[in-house]
């Protein structure tokens, strides 16, 4: 069963509400979607229980890095075919990242689009490279910006920067309140009016046709 992280040793970077929203995208892809919720400020699990009743039911379980692994185990014995999505928090232990890389088949790397940000994303890839020496070959690792703003010098660096490392750079996510405001009611921007969310939608292309991609082959190669 594809188990699919979202980290970046920083707050605010997006993680929470990348994950919740990839959740809803793959959901209307027809995945069956389970969320941890590993970090102490609950913000996924909030997200999730202010979600209207009416609209498809996400299930999310808020639990530690020590119940990783059980948890993993008690969905795949329900079905191989079940997606795991991980919200993690800002900062990890050396032992929290080990379990992250020992469980994990796909991780997903959000940052905010400033040098300082970036260098300490490229610090972290090595980190998380460094730590899962053995199994990081069967890790497929991509990076998005998030609150971009696309017309600014910085992004561009940010572009070119990202770009020269061995891990794909998937675009990024503009900064706009659809983010905000659809959140604030519990739902997705997959979920919000098509006339709002059209630029939003574009941006998120790149990212769910990576996602897909990986998650077909896992699929397929663990019957
Ligand atoms: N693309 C975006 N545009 C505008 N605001 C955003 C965007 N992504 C996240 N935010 C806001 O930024 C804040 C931090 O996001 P969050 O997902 O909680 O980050 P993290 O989980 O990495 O700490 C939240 O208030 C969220 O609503
Ligand atoms: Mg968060």
């Amino acid at each position: 069963m594809p188990v699919i992280a979202v980290t970046n040793p920083k707050g605010g970077s997006g993680k929470s509400t990348i994950t919740f929203n990839l959740g809803i995208f793959l959901k209307q892809l027809d995945y069956q979607v389970f969320m941890f919720d590993l970090d102490e400020t609950s913000s996924l699990t909030d997200l999730v229980k202010t979600r209207p009743k009416t609209l498809p039911k996400l299930f999310v379980s808020h639990i530690t890095f020590d119940d990783i692994g059980s948890n993993i185990k008690k969905l795949t014995d329900l079905s191989k075919d079940n997606v795991i999505l991980m919200d993690l928090p800002a900062r990890l232990t050396a032992e929290q990242l080990e379990i992250i890389v020992t469980y994990t088949d796909i991780i997903i790397t959000p940052t905010l689009p400033s040098a300082i940000d970036a260098r300490v994303l490229v610090q972290y890839i090595f980190s998380i490279m460094k730590v899962g020496s053995d199994r990081i070959d069967e890790i497929d690792l991509a990076m998005v910006a998030n609150r971009a703003k696309f017309n600014t010098k910085s992004y561009k660096k940010l572009t070119n920067d990202l770009s020269l490392l061995h891990y794909p750079y998937l675009g990024g996510l503009r900064d706009t309140q659809n983010y905000v405001l659809s959140a604030a009611q519990g739902i997705g921007i997959a979920e919000l009016p098509k006339r709002l969310t059209k630029k939003d939608i574009e941006h998120w292309k790149p990212i769910l046709e990576w996602v897909e991609n990986n998650l077909k082959s896992r699929l397929i190669d663990n019957p």
